[in-house]
């Protein structure tokens, strides 16, 4: 999901403020557009200092940054235009699921990670966000709910309104490294509850989802016929030994989701995927179900699936290059929190983000917003991905260490 929308998040308890969006100041465009498009468009302060700030022609030290195209990585370009340039573009092939060889391609990137999966049991998607669409298709009917994790990636609630799904959160809590909240979870469960959403690791805490918790999410999916779906868009990114994914996982009918925007840095080439595991009856009529979805849009195109194997070896260089950052900026943050006792960090196992924890003496946005237009430093205030409450800020680990220690110096010095 692009910036400028997720900037546009109102401040606050989201859900609340998206239900009073949706139903404040009905005017005529309320008339002519379906309900579920009713959001409320005004970017927040926040959005609208950082467009001011851009407009200002301001240097900003961007530590929100997850572009990774924009943070001086090096990519091997003529390579990656070679293999775009496949002359077999000029001819149309259509598979609902995507061309054999790019599903090869996927099949053998889960080879490498030591998992077996089936050409037959892979969908290709143009993105992550449509994969997430076509599960949302296949299990929810209209006003049915799935469970996902707060804190967490703010990008769900427009995919569900967009799907009519309604999301319900369940809790992690933060006791010597992140956890699921088992006991919060099996609560909010209501007979519409179609399934729970993992990312693995989660967006913006950067733990794995630990064997112990599967095994139980199992349990619990299995009982209340509700599936698992994983968003494994940072498996490759642990800071410690390499984390299984959940493709193996066939205790529970499981959706595991991935692509190259972050495994191989690459966002602008659009080529994603979902792998369907579990039980196998249930595995079957999820893929036949799938193939069809897939089919009414045939969104991927020939070029891309044709350089999947290319643009999927291209993952090696760069996440050598992005894990030496995040450990260069990890190794800074450290330096520097030494430094400034009323200034922790939590622990991360993964991911592209470190969260911060300051005094909580006032609104994470004010100071977002004081650091922006005093610093010209841009970060991501802990609202955003709905931490519990102040005292929250989430940085970007995959910034030039350059801009992150200075735009760090200058974000410990506001607090
Ligand atoms: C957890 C998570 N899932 C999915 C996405 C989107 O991935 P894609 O570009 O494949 O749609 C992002 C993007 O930042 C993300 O953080």
């Amino acid at each position: 999901m692009e910036l400028k929308t997720k900037a546009a998040r109102s401040n606050g308890d989201q859900e609340a403020e998206r239900q009073h969006a949706k139903t404040a100041e009905p005017d005529i465009n309320h008339l002519m557009f379906a309900s579920r498009t009713n959001w409320n468009l005004k970017p927040n302060r926040l959005a609208e200092a950082l467009e001011h700030h851009k407009s200002s022609g301001r240097r900003l030290l961007d530590l929100s940054v997850s572009n990774p195209t924009e943070c001086g990585f090096k990519y091997d370009a003529p390579a990656i235009m070679r293999a775009l340039c496949a002359p077999a573009s000029l001819q149309y092939h259509p598979d609902p699921k995507g061309l054999k060889s790019a599903r090869k391609a996927v099949s053998d990137y889960y080879a490498e990670h030591g998992e077996g999966v089936s050409v037959d049991d892979l969908i290709l998607t143009a993105s992550t966000s449509e994969a997430y669409s076509f599960i949302f298709r296949l299990l929810c009917n209209p006003g049915d709910e799935l469970l996902i994790p707060t804190p967490g990636y703010p990008l769900f609630d427009f995919l569900a309104d967009v799907n009519d799904v309604r999301l319900v959160r369940y809790p992690l809590f933060y006791d010597h490294g992140w956890q699921i909240d088992l006991h919060a979870l099996k609560q909010v469960i209501t007979p519409r509850t179609r399934g729970v959403i993992v990312v693995h690791p989660n967006n913006p805490t950067g733990h794995f989802t630990k064997p112990e918790e599967i095994a139980q999410l199992n349990q619990i999916c299995t009982a209340k016929q509700m599936a698992l779906i994983a968003d494994e868009v940072f498996l490759d990114f642990s800071l410690g030994s390499a984390q299984r994914s959940f493709v193996a996982n066939t205790g529970a009918l499981t959706f595991t989701m991935s692509g190259i925007s972050k495994i191989s840095g690459l966002p602008q080439m659009k080529f994603a995927w979902l792998a369907v595991s579990g039980p196998d009856a249930e595995k079957r009529e999820a893929v036949a179900r799938l193939e069809m979805v897939a089919d009414t849009y045939l969104s991927l195109n020939a070029p891309i699936q044709l350089a999947a194997p290319v643009l999927l070896q291209q993952r090696k260089k760069f996440q050598e290059q992005l894990m030496a950052r995040v450990g260069a900026n990890l190794t800074e943050l450290d330096a520097q929190l030494a430094e400034k006792k009323q200034v922790g960090r939590l622990g991360v196992e993964g991911g592209w983000y470190a969260v911060l924890r300051i005094p909580a003496t006032r609104p994470d946005e004010e100071l977002a917003l004081e650091l922006l237009e005093k610093r010209d430093v841009y970060l991501h205030p802990g609202h955003y991905y709905d931490f519990p409450g102040d005292g929250y800020l989430v940085v970007s680990l995959i910034a030039p260490t350059q801009d992150f220690s200075e735009g760090l110096r200058r974000i410990l010095s506001a607090i």
